[in-house]
């Protein structure tokens, strides 16, 4: 009861001031929008106890995830167990018949099969927020497995200058929390085409951090672009340095909304929700104010320069 009129004075509080926004919610299975986002935000147990983990903004037509936010800080530092692969559909009935079947490897078509190397069959299961960073706990790794924070993507961009992208992003915690949000890019891959079972391919998958900098004590936005088009070159081949090169590139915030096409608009939702719903039992201090990530759309020279340094730190994988 207590609780119950908890919710009613805050539902009440917030519709006295203003009419609730689409995309708000805290319900893991909400309605679908009129315009075909579904808004959900994934709990999971932790050691801080049952937390918002990942707020999730997906499109039912395209069967795609147009963003993925998380919030980093210490907790996303600790390692304290493995991976699990559960690739599976979320369950909620507003989302029946409207995912894309994760827990299939997605098969390259005969054309797209021809475009890389023999050692490739399918597009990558590529994770929006990625698994690493829940490490935390197993529920934690758990549910970033959804498919609805999964997309086709590139193999060998996903293991390769993506993975770089991620574990740069993650690696940026022990000095500064952040919010981070994945999308995909609003045009489909038309180059390549659907996968061989008809799934729909994204044509980019970007990622934006927003955090202060803790010499200067500014709001920084810094984004990267991942085209997701087939590469069929081999080894150090220049398809591979090229998409390397332009992966690991650090970039503006209005780079990625120049890719967004009508949805700049969820972009923005996306920041604001991680302030309002993932800050929930965190006690993160030092993050930046949401209205300013989405205010920032610019980045300095000195910033971009200080990400390309970090980006040179890291160490790829062997077979890289
Ligand atoms: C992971 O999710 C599955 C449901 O798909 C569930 O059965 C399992 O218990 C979960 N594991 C953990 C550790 O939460
Ligand atoms: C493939 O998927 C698209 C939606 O992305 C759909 O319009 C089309 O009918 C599908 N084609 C087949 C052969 O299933």
């Amino acid at each position: 009861m207590v609780r119950l009129s908890l919710i009613l004075f805050f539902v009440g509080a917030l519709s006295s001031r203003a009419p609730i926004t689409l995309g708000q919610s805290t319900d893991t299975c909400a309605l679908t929008n009129p315009d075909g986002i579904n808004t959900f935000t994934v709990r999971v147990g932790s050691p801080l106890g049952n937390i918002p983990l990942i707020h999730i903004q997906y499109d039912v037509n395209r069967k795609l995830p147009v963003t993925s936010t998380v919030l980093y800080d210490n907790l996303n530092l600790v390692q304290n167990v493995e991976r699990v692969d559960n690739f599976r559909n979320l369950e909620c009935g507003q989302l029946t018949n409207k995912q894309q079947n994760c827990g299939n490897t997605m098969r390259l078509s005969v054309a797209q099969k021809s475009k890389v190397n023999s050692e490739y069959n399918s597009w990558d299961r590529g994770h929006l927020t990625p698994v690493n960073p829940m490490r935390f706990s197993a529920e934690g790794v758990n549910a970033t497995y959804y498919c609805p924070n999964i997309a086709p993507q590139e193999p060998w961009t996903n293991r390769c200058p993506w993975y770089a992208v991620e574990e740069r992003t993650l690696s940026r915690t022990k000095s500064f929390p952040s919010y981070v949000i994945t999308g995909t890019c609003a045009s489909d891959n038309a180059v390549d085409g659907n996968t061989y079972y008809n799934l729909t391919v994204p044509d980019c998958f970007w990622k934006m951090t927003c955090y202060v900098d803790p010499t200067t004590k500014e709001t920084q936005v810094v984004g990267f672009i991942s085209e997701n088009r087939l590469i069929s070159s081999t080894g150090k081949d220049s398809g591979r340095l090229a998409r390397t090169a332009s992966t690991t590139m650090p970039r503006s915030q209005l780079e990625v909304l120049n890719l967004m096409g009508a949805r700049t608009s969820l972009v923005e939702n996306a920041w604001l929700e991680a302030e309002r719903v993932l800050t929930e039992g965190r006690g993160t201090t030092g993050l930046p104010s949401a209205a300013t990530c989405v205010s920032i759309k610019d980045v300095s020279a000195a910033t971009l320069a200080d990400w390309t340094a970090f980006m040179k730190l890291h160490k790829p994988p062997f077979d890289c």
